[in-house]
């Protein structure tokens, strides 16, 4: 595979944005520098949810905005293809690059592969092994279009040729994202002034340990018992662990609609907005416990050193359990509860740091993509 122009990074939600920043910068960095472009799709548009993120990571202003928003995965995934092509036919790219799993990530890479224009994905090979999530199809089908595949961790590589993926194709190169964390985890401050403002009732016990909830998957929140059976159980664990709870929009939506915000204000729990990505690197760091349903901060916690209760029955991340501080405990309350009783006894499960979760995942990447050119 050759690259003969800039390769076009692409970012769409949140997650995408902490796994972009590094790659944009390593390719700066490089000697002779690679050339890059950036599109947004703007899966994601709230500032809470985005803006804030691009300054905190010091990401440039992306070069298109294909201004997508909400909708069903049909219209996102459609919308994101239809105002990329353009752009990416204006653009003379020598490779599209995607990162993660989101709708984004799999509707740009096929309207590159369908156009001959190499597909690199960063983030390759993960497999919950559950068809049933969004992200699992997208998963699949972005490594299926790939022409480089790049991964985080070595199961991935396991994954990747059982699908009957040339293993030439695959470079292990570690984890993108913990690049952002190593780099800005100096400056963050410490958890509890990240909630400068947001704690005014002083909810969260102005010492002793904390824990932190995040909850946005559709399989945990778009159904109003699954919801309220979750929540009953969140209460219960906050009173034994005081809990901060930074509230996706999704599941914000999902609280109102079923009667549920009342129940966590009344409980230990401190609703708050969604926060900055250094003030949630505080936050977490600072924590007993994270209990969570996202895929990034399964990651994070393990590279904190934070025990983390994942609120699923699989996770696309096995490194995390076997080497991190990971446990799936998923709707279960008897286990969720038992995880915040034997943190609080013993402090948990700390692991270990994986291979190459060392802040140069990106330089690797950066440096297998230059004797591309
Ligand atoms: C998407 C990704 C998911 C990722 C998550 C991180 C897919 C299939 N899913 O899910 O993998 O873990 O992002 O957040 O790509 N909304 C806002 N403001 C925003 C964005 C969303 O209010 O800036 C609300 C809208 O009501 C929207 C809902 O959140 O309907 C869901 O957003 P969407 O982008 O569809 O999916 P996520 O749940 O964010």
């Amino acid at each position: 595979m050759k690259i003969t122009g800039p390769i076009l990074c692409v970012v769409g939600a949140r997650p995408n944005l902490m796994k972009v920043a590094p790659l944009l910068r390593a390719f700066a960095a490089h000697a002779p520098a690679i050339a890059s472009g950036l599109v947004h799709t703007g899966q994601h548009y709230d500032r809470a949810m985005d803006g804030q993120f691009f300054d905190a990571l010091g990401l440039p202003p992306p070069d298109a905005h294909l201004g997508i928003g909400s909708g069903t995965h049909a219209v996102q995934t459609a919308q994101a293809m239809e105002r990329f092509e353009p752009v990416l036919d204006a653009s003379a790219a020598g490779a599209v690059l995607v990162v993660g799993d989101v709708n984004s990530s799999l509707a740009c890479a096929l309207v590159a592969a369908k156009k001959g224009v190499p597909v690199i994905h960063v983030e390759a090979g993960l497999r919950s092994g559950d068809w049933s999530m969004p992200e699992e199809i997208n998963r699949v089908l972005t490594d299926r279009l790939s022409d480089l595949l790049f991964t985080t961790e070595r199961a991935a590589a396991d994954n990747l040729r059982r699908e009957g993926i040339d293993a030439g194709r695959v470079h292990f190169v570690g984890n993108v994202m913990i690049d952002s964390l190593r780099q800005h985890l100096p400056a963050a401050g410490a958890g509890r002034k990240a909630l400068a403002g947001l704690d005014s009732m002083g909810k969260l016990p102005r010492s002793g340990a904390y824990g932190v909830i995040t909850l946005h998957r559709p399989s945990n929140v778009d159904d109003a018992g699954v919801l309220a059976g979750l929540v009953a159980t969140l209460v219960e664990a906050a009173a034994r662990l005081p809990m901060v709870f930074p509230v996706h929009p999704r599941t914000r939506a999902c609280l109102e609609a079923g009667g549920l915000i009342g129940a966590l204000e009344r409980a230990a729990i401190l609703p708050v907005v969604p926060l900055g990505y250094v003030e949630m690197l505080a936050l977490m760091r600072d924590a007993a416990l994270v209990l969570t349903d996202s895929g990034g901060m399964q990651e994070e916690t393990t590279a904190l050193g934070v025990p983390c209760g994942t609120l699923r029955d699989n996770t696309e991340r096995p490194v995390t359990v076997t080497e991190g501080t990971n446990e799936l405990v998923g709707r279960n309350r008897d286990r969720i509860l038992a995880l915040v009783a034997r943190t609080l006894r013993s402090g948990g499960k700390r692991g270990r740091v994986p291979e190459f979760w060392d802040g140069r995942a990106a330089e690797r990447i950066a440096g297998a993509l230059a004797g591309l050119r």
